[in-house]
């Protein structure tokens, strides 16, 4: 194997089975950037898909594990020969019957055991600046998925008692005697949430504005902070929250008070980005953040991720293409792409309808 300048997670090798519109079908990656290509509807979108599950965290376009399935049939799988810290891993993934099942070299795992790390960067991502928090509670939430594997045992224990809390909610009556207890669970889980949050931004925030102030002729200073809804910055202030805003959660029957209001603060130049950024600063401060969380991942595993770009490539202008890339110099990039889009290094290129002709 010809040795790398750095260290990167790598796919290898995928092999689909009636994955989306893929009745069989396999490919080989190369390192550094591959640029798979092929008209509207022809399967760029879900090859890489296929590509990002193997970080176990579902799908950022699925809503159900099915939609993965080929239309007419029931059971779906995808093989991949990935490297990760310059082991050569077997991950499989495949669905049936609803439910999906994880192995790695043969031995079953729970998706969280993966360590296969991505970064994907999809024209929701572009909204990352001016679209709703939860765009970038998503990107906070699936970067700590990956980083932190406990993380989504705690994110799913708190997630089930907003769930019961809800439901206790909308019931009333007795079923609002629960909510002093739903309310500590809430404090409690939800500041563990936010310590893990505010550490990821803090992060982040120094490597995105390197990025940003290089981007813009150092004219402009990126800020980025973690945010919680009305500063309940400890347990205790949370439950006090919590009962003050009491009445207020019964009579509208949702829970309004928790880390899941919690935002990342982005400000270009001391003004908020999300009211004030012009669409081409947005733009860079989305690119900033993509590019500092692959850093941010390679500080703290030591290898840097996989860069998927999808259909953002050409929503980007040369520069901002440029930065994107360059930076990814060294660690492995997928871009997909209508036309066979010449790079200005070397890339290998794969033509998406050569891989419907594959058979199985
Ligand atoms: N479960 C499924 N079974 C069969 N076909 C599916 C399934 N899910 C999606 N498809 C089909 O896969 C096709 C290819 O979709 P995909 O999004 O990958 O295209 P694309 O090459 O990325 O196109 P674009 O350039 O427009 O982004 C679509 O036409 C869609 O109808
Ligand atoms: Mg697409």
């Amino acid at each position: 194997m010809p040795e790398r300048a750095t260290a990167c997670m790598q796919i290898n090798n995928i092999i689909l089975d009636n994955f989306r519109s893929y009745a069989h079908a396999e490919t080989a990656f190369a390192p550094g950037v591959n640029v798979i290509y092929g008209e509207n509807g022809r399967g760029k979108t879900n090859l890489l898909e296929a590509v990002y599950l193997n970080c176990g965290l579902g799908s950022w376009r699925a809503s159900k594990k099915e939609e993965l399935v080929r239309w007419g049939e029931s059971v779906m799988s995808q093989q991949s020969r990935v490297e990760i810290g310059g082991m050569e891993r077997a991950l499989r993934m495949a669905v049936a019957d609803g439910r999906r099942a994880w192995t790695r070299d043969g031995v079953r795992i729970n998706p969280s055991e993966t360590g296969f790390m991505c970064v994907l960067f999809e024209p929701g991502e572009l909204e990352l600046v001016q679209g709703s928090g939860a765009k970038r509670r998503r990107f906070m939430d699936n970067a700590l998925f990956q980083l932190r594997p406990q993380y989504r045992a705690l994110w799913r224990e708190y997630a089930s008692i907003i769930q019961k809390k809800t439901s206790a909610l909308k019931q009333g009556g007795s079923y609002l005697e629960l909510l002093p207890e739903y309310g500590m669970k809430i404090a409690v889980l939800g500041e563990r949430i936010a310590s893990y949050r505010r550490a990821l931004v803090k992060k982040l925030a120094e490597s995105a504005d390197l990025v940003h102030r290089e981007m813009s002729a150092g004219r402009e200073k990126l800020q980025v902070r973690y945010k919680t809804v009305k500063n309940g910055s400890d347990a205790d202030n949370v439950t006090a929250l919590l009962k003050e805003y009491e009445q207020v959660e019964i009579a509208a029957r949702r829970c309004l008070i928790g880390v899941h209001h919690d935002d990342m603060e982005i400000e270009i130049d001391g003004r908020a980005a999300r009211a004030f950024a012009s669409q081409g600063q947005a733009r860079t401060a989305s690119v900033a953040l993509i590019t500092a969380l692959r850093e941010v991942m390679m500080q703290d595993r030591g290898e840097y991720p996989v860069l998927i770009l999808d259909d953002v490539f050409s929503e980007l202008d040369e520069k901002r293409r440029g930065f994107l890339v360059d930076n990814a110099m060294g660690g492995q990039v997928l871009i997909s792409s209508c036309e066979p889009r010449r790079m200005a290094g070397p890339a290998n290129y794969i033509e998406v309808d050569s891989l419907l002709r594959t058979k199985g």
